[in-house]
């Protein structure tokens, strides 16, 4: 049984979708406490539905250090093999992400290495770029990089708004995430401080439950070998 925290700042729907999927697919895993640092409808979501909650304001710390501090003690009382970072929107400093080398990933909306940092959807349209899609990472030290774990694309269309795009893009966010999660459940995806390891992937697709598979199936193109099977 996987024991994760999930980190938020807003709408939740990410913590949502695992949350969903550890029910709906019987995930041998469990969010043992969703933390935010501010009050948001996500962790509302999360007590409605009886997840252990803790709101964390970087307010109330007089440093960045006692705020993370408090973060990474609540997230060792809660005994987390793994963070998931989910629109969690605030920096973490290199000093918690080495605390936890190899144990925190998150998820952005964009195919990293492109479209790091805010407004990715709007980004990607002003480019003109022929594809866009979400990327699951492990958290390094430095924003928005670290080992690739999962991505997933799709095509622009030419009458795209940042709002269409970001609805379709959130869309494959919530298959993506669920779908990693599912990985380290299985024991098919390794996470190390050197990086992500997916030992069978074109089977962990196939071995998917049915929304899962079909809607990763055409735009996953990492773990590469994934999606050519
Ligand atoms: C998601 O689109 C997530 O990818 C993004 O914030 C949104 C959170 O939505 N994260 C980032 O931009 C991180 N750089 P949610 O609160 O509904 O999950």
């Amino acid at each position: 049984m996987i024991r994760f925290a999930v980190l938020i700042s807003g709408r939740g729907s990410n913590m949502t979708s695992l949350a969903d999927a550890i029910e709906d697919y019987s995930i041998a895993a469990k969010i043992t406490v969703v933390i935010s640092n501010k009050c948001c409808a996500g962790i509302n979501l999360a007590k409605d539905r009886g997840l252990p909650t803790r709101v964390i304001q970087r307010k109330n710390f007089d440093t960045q250090a006692a705020h993370e501090a408090a973060i990474a003690a609540a997230i060792h009382s809660h005994r987390c093999e793994y963070v998931f970072l989910a629109g969690y929107m605030a920096i973490l400093s290199g000093d918690f992400v080495n605390q936890f080398a190899g144990q925190i990933i998150n998820i952005h909306p964009s195919l990293l290495p492109a479209f790091k940092g805010l407004n990715t959807h709007q980004r990607a349209i002003d480019e003109k770029a022929a594809t866009h899609g979400v990327s699951v990472h492990m958290v390094t030290a430095t924003l928005d990089e670290g080992p690739m774990i999962a991505q997933a694309s799709l095509p622009l269309m030419a009458s795209d708004t940042a709002n269409s795009l970001a609805a379709r893009v959130l869309q494959l966010e919530h298959q993506i995430y669920p779908f990693v999660l599912f990985g380290l459940a299985k024991k098919n995806l390794s996470l190390s401080p050197e990086g992500a390891r997916w030992h069978t992937p074109s089977s962990i697709l196939a071995d998917a439950p049915a929304p899962m598979r079909d809607s990763l199936a055409r735009c996953l193109i990492w773990p590469a070998s994934a999606s050519k099977e």
